[in-house]
């Protein structure tokens, strides 16, 4: 009987420009609640995304789930998509949604959900920057 639950994490990282801007407020608002972030001209950030799944260790393979099929499914879903992209402008995942950090947390999530197996549990970590960091779902 094998049915011990095992958490599995997958570090990687992906650079990208992005602008903090509500098109519904005035460009005063937007400085006020979105400070540096609403710049006009855009920036960029080193996102460090922490991918944790977890599930039961497989009897044949001892595996929760192959490493290196969790990293090509990064690789492919997330980095290819993100890496070196505006997210305003180069991507449709953030042409209507804010890309914060809590929204681009959401949107990896979705996409690795539906590329995953049903029984892996799966959570989102991602640093903004060292010090601000956003974990999904809650
Ligand atoms: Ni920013």
């Amino acid at each position: 009987m094998n049915n011990k639950r095992v958490v599995v994490f997958r570090k990687e990282h992906f650079n990208a420009a992005h602008r903090l801007n509500n098109p519904l407020w005035t460009i005063e608002e937007n400085k006020k609640i979105f400070g540096r972030c609403n710049n006009e001209h855009y920036h960029g950030h080193n996102y460090e995304l922490i991918v944790q799944v977890t599930g039961e260790i497989d009897p044949e393979t001892g595996y929760v789930i192959d490493m290196k099929i969790l990293s090509n499914l990064i690789e492919i879903e997330i980095l290819n998509r993100f890496d070196h992209k505006n997210l305003n402008l180069d991507t449709v995942e953030f042409k209507n949604i804010n890309p914060t950090a809590e929204n681009i947390a959401v949107v990896i999530y979705d996409l690795l959900r539906n590329k995953l197996n049903a029984s892996l549990e799966l959570k989102i970590r991602l640093y903004e920057t060292e010090r601000n960091f956003v974990e999904y779902p809650a």
